[in-house]
């Protein structure tokens, strides 16, 4: 797989380079020296096409500043610190099914890097006139399965839709069903058809999770997968869209945690991690869910430290975000960011990104979810 190289950043960029359109898009990728021509030309080139209703014909080295500039918009994302770190693949080329599901599993394979997880995208073809492009059901290459019966569910509630779309394709489930079930993939080919891919066996790491102080907390059987693979939103960069240009980074502790395991309409496990725990759970106001929620924060921070793999707490994570906000100012651009999603869910007022106002400009390039 050809990887495109690091690239050269400056430290300070002079152009009033948010990005957010074209002009200020290749002046930026110009001041870093990610040019063959001047921007000028380059923004000319790029006009005409578009004005000719083609894709803009990027160089590898425009399209892998676009996917970092994409990230360093991205105003949901606490861990855009490291937005010039991410490895960008190029597959545009590559239009064949069987060619999409081996970039995908090089795809987990590179950014999960046994457990040195690092940022990794992978772009394929453009939407163009005519062409749909190869896209996916799948909210993130790794998943677990949601069966629904008699009512509630086993798994993840998330995933019930997607689940049932699996098994009417012809997926079997395991014999017997666990509450994490890694999902197959479902891709949509250039047809609109959806066509199921069974998961290769191994290829997703899972980190089982246990607690360095409650030992019973391991019986609990929960655990959840290293890598968050995000399939489900499209780039923008250029005036050109790719539909499919799946991304990833390390997970934070408390989207786990907080979110997937703890949230009442996914797993729903605050009840059971209290019992472990031996918490009274009949009184709201001895604060039962909030202990809980610490432990199951701590199993999740451990679990995956023990195990070697990368994850970020969010304390550490808000002082990075700090940082990319000073560095951000010192570059004279504006930070777009959304405060609800910033925020940490857990101890939110004593993270310093509490205390910040923010603003989503929309900058340009981006992620966003397609129609
Ligand atoms: N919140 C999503 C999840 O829990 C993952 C979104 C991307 N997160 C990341 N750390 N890159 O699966």
């Amino acid at each position: 797989m050809a990887l495109l190289p690091d690239l050269p950043f400056p430290e300070r960029s002079d152009a009033g380079c948010h990005g957010s359109d074209l002009a200020a898009f290749f002046r930026e990728a110009e001041t870093a020296g990610l040019l063959a021509s001047t921007a000028a030309v380059r923004l000319e080139e790029c006009r005409r096409d578009l004005a000719a209703g083609r894709p803009a014909a990027l160089s590898e080295a425009e399209l892998a500043f676009g996917a970092r500039v994409a990230w360093r918009n991205q105003a949901r994302c606490i861990g855009r610190l490291h937005w010039r770190s991410l490895q960008v693949s190029d597959r545009r080329d590559c239009t064949d099914l069987p060619d999409v599901v081996a970039a995908l599993c090089e795809h987990v394979a590179c950014s999960t890097a046994d457990g040195a997880v690092r940022p990794f995208m992978t772009v394929f073809a453009p939407a163009e006139p005519g062409r749909r492009g190869i896209t996916m059901r799948n909210r993130q290459l790794a998943g677990y399965a949601g069966y629904l019966r008699n009512g509630s569910v086993l798994g993840d509630p998330l995933n019930v839709e997607l689940t049932a779309e699996a098994i009417a394709l012809g997926w079997t489930p395991p014999g017997s069903l666990t509450a994490f079930d890694l999902l197959p993939w479902i891709l949509v080919g250039e047809d609109g058809r959806p066509v199921l891919v069974p998961l290769p066996p191994g290829l997703i790491r899972e980190i089982p999770l246990s607690h360095p102080a409650w030992p019973a907390f391991a019986d609990l059987g929960l655990r959840w997968y290293a890598v968050p693979v995000v399939t489900d939103l499209a780039f923008r960069v250029a005036g050109t869209v790719f539909p499919f240009a799946p991304f990833s980074g390390w997970y934070m502790g408390t989207e786990i945690a907080c979110r997937n395991l703890g949230d009442e309409n996914r797993y729903n496990v605050l009840p059971a991690v209290a019992r472990v725990m031996g918490l009274d759970t009949v009184s709201k106001s001895v604060l039962w869910k909030d202990r809980a929620l610490i432990e199951l924060n701590t199993a999740v921070l451990h679990s995956f430290g023990a195990a070697g793999c990368r994850i970020v707490d969010h304390h550490t994570a808000s002082a990075e975000f700090m940082r990319f906000c000073g560095a951000e100012k010192k570059a004279g651009r504006p930070v777009s960011a959304r405060w609800d999603w910033i925020v940490p869910p857990l101890s939110g007022s004593v993270t310093p990104v509490f205390h910040l106002p923010m603003t989503d400009l929309g900058l340009r390039p981006e992620f966003f979810r397609p129609e």
